[in-house]
C-alpha cells in the first residue's frame, strides 16, 4: 500500500529516538552485568532445553566507510590479524562452553561485522569447524554471513557454501558513484552483479542487500537509479536503513560534510520513492525498513505475525536465547543482556586473564519484560494484541499501561495507530514512524535524566 506523508508530519515526528534493537536500550545498561553474572546465566541456560542463536562478530575492515555506524577495526589485509582474533574467539568459546556445561544445539548462526569476509578461506574454515567443537549447529537452520562484495571472490563464496552457509547479506548501500566517492566506498555495480550471480549459481537460500538512504549527495533521482539496479538483480530481501548520523558517537562521521546530507524532506522522499518501487516490483514491505519478495519466508512470516527481531535483524526462526561471541558482541539469555568489551585490547586482555570478556549489560525487571514485549510486537508485527499480552503477563494491557493511554490516544489522533477489536494497529505514517510509537512505551525515555542521544527517526 502506498504511503503519503506530508512535511508537517515529518517535522513533527523526525526526532532523535532509539532503533529498539534492544529494550532497555544500551545507554541504560551498566557494569552490574559482569563475567560472574553472565556465567550464572550461561549455566542456567545449560540446564534448560532452550534453543539458541549464535552471533560471531568479526570486526575487521580494510577501509572505513565514513558513514559507518558499526563496531569496526580498520586493518590492512594481513592474515596475522585474523589468525590472532580467531584464537581469541576459540578461547571465548571454551569459557562459554565450560559455563554452559554442554554442546548446545544452534538453530541460527550469523557471522557479522565489520566484514567477516576479511578472513581468508582457510581462516573461515578454521573458525567454522572450530565452532562446531563447542556448538551443535543445525545444518537446516539459518546459517548467514555478512559480505562486503569488495572482499570476495568466487572461490571464497564456494567455500562458504560448502561449509554450510545458506544465506548471505551484502552491503550495497548506494550504486551512485558520487555517493560512493563521498563516503569512501568504491564499489562498482559489476562486482555486486557478479557476486549476486555466484550466489544464485551456488543456490544460497536467500540473498539480502543492505541499502542506506540519507547519505551525502543522495537525491531522490540518484537513489531511484540505485533501486532500479537492485530490482533488476532481484535479491530476496532488501534492508533499507535510514542513515544513522551520530557524529558524537562515531567520530569519523565528522568527515561527512553536513551540507551534503539530504534534508529531512528529501530523505523521506528518497525512502518513499524507493518503497513504492519495491512494492511495484513484487516486494512486500516488512515492518519498518525491510522488503522481501512475496514468496520469501520473511514476507510470509510478517503476514502471519510470526516475525521476530534480534541483533541480527528480522528472523523467521526465533530461538529462545542468544549468545554473541567476539569483541562488542551482545548476548541475551535468561532475560539478561550482556555485551562484550568494545575495544579489541580490552577484549583480548579479559581472555588472557581467563575471564569471560563481558563488559556491561542489563538484567531485565518484570516491567522491562512487559515493555520489551510491547515494543517488539510493534516493531515486528505492527500491532499489539491485548489478549496476547494478557496471556503472556497475566495482566490487563490497558490497566498495565495506564500511564501510556495518553500517548496511545495521541498516536491515534496523529494517525499513527488504530485501536480496534482488542488490538493496537500501526497504520499510515506510523509505519515509518513506528519508533516514535515505541518511544511512548519506553520507561527510561520518560525519565528526566534520560541518558544518551540517538539518531533521528527519519
Ligand atoms: C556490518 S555492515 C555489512 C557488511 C559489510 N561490512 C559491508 O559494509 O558491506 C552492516 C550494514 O549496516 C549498515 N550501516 C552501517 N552503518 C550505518 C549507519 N550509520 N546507518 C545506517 N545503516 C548503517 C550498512 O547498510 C551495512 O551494510
Ligand atoms: S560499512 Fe561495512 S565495510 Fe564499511 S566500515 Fe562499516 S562495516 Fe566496514
Amino acid at each position: 500500500m502506498s504511503l503519503t506523508i506530508d512535511r508537517e508530519t515529518v517535522a513533527k515526528f523526525d526526532v532523535p529516538g532509539p532503533r529498539y534493537t534492544s529494550y532497555p536500550t544500551a545507554p541504560v545498561w551498566s557494569t552490574d552485568v559482569n563475567a560472574a553474572v553472565y556465567a550464572e546465566k550461561l549455566a542456567a541456560f545449560g540446564r534448560s532445553n532452550k534453543t539458541l542463536s549464535l552471533y560471531i562478530h568479526i570486526p575487521f575492515c580494510q577501509s572505513l566507510c565514513t558513514y559507518c555506524g558499526c563496531n569496526v577495526v580498520i586493518r590492512k589485509q594481513d592474515e596475522r590479524f585474523g589468525d590472532e582474533y580467531i584464537e581469541y574467539l576459540f578461547r571465548e568459546m571454551e569459557l562459554v562452553h565450560r559455563a554452559i556445561g554442554n554442546r548446545p544445539r544452534v538453530r541460527q548462526l550469523h557471522w557479522g561485522g565489520g566484514t567477516p569476509t576479511f578472513l581468508n578461506e582457510s581462516q573461515i574454515e578454521r573458525l567454522y569447524k572450530g565452532t562446531l567443537k563447542y556448538f551443535d549447529v543445525d545444518p537446516a537452520g539459518e546459517i548467514a554471513i555478512e559480505i562486503d562484495p569488495r572482499t570476495i571472490d568466487k572461490s571464497k563464496v564456494r567455500k562458504l557454501r560448502a561449509l554450510g552457509f545458506n544465506r548471505v547479506s551484502m552491503g550495497v548501500q548506494d550504486f551512485s558513484e558520487d555517493v560512493q566517492k563521498e563516503v569512501n566506498r568504491w564499489q562498482p555495480y559489476p562486482i555486486v552483479k557478479e557476486f549476486n550471480d555466484w550466489c544464485r549459481e551456488l543456490k544460497f537460500a536467500s540473498v539480502n542487500f543492505d541499502l542506506i538512504y540519507g547519505l551525502p549527495r543522495q537525491t531522490p533521482e540518484s537513489f531511484s537509479a540505485t533501486v532500479e539496479k537492485v530490482v533488476a538483480l532481484a535479491p530476496e530481501r532488501v534492508a533499507l536503513y535510514s542513515f544513522a548520523y551520530v557524529p558524537w558517537l562515531k567520530r569519523h562521521q565528522r568527515k561527512i560534510d553536513e551540507s551534503l546530507l539530504p534534508s529531512a524532506d528529501a530523505k523521506l522522499d528518497i525512502f518513499l520513492r524507493a518503497r513504492e518501487r519495491f512494492l511495484e516490483s513484487g516486494y512486500q514491505a516488512i515492518a519498518m525498513d525491510h522488503f522481501a519478495l512475496a514468496d520469501d519466508d520473511l514476507a510470509k512470516a510478517f503476514e502471519a505475525g510470526t516475525l521476530y527481531r534480534n541483533f541480527m535483524g528480522y528472523t523467521v526462526k526465533p530461538a529462545d536465547e542468544y549468545i554473541g561471541l567476539g569483541v562488542t558482541s551482545i548476548g541475551f539469555l535468561e532475560n539478561t543482556y550482556a555485551q562484550n568489551e568494545k575495544a579489541l585490547p580490552a577484549y583480548y586482555a579479559a581472555l588472557d586473564a581467563g575471564r569471560l570478556p563481558v563488559e556491561r549489560g542489563k538484567v531485565l525487571t518484570d516491567d522491562d519484560r512487559a515493555r520489551r514485549w510491547a515494543i517488539n510486537s510493534l516493531m515486528c508485527r505492527f500491532r499489539i494484541d491485548k489478549r496476547d499480552f494478557q496471556k503472556e503477563f497475566h495482566a490487563d494491557f490497558d490497566r498495565y499501561f495506564q500511564d501510556e493511554q495518553a500517548h496511545i490516544r495521541r498516536c491515534v489522533q496523529d494517525g499513527l495507530l488504530r485501536v480496534e477489536n482488542g488490538s493496537l494497529e500501526v497504520c499510515g505514517p506510523g509505519k515509518l514512524f513506528v519508533r516514535n510509537v515505541c518511544m511512548g512505551f519506553d520507561h527510561y525515555l520518560q525519565q528526566k535524566d534520560a541518558p544518551a542521544r540517538f539518531s533521528r527517526t527519519v
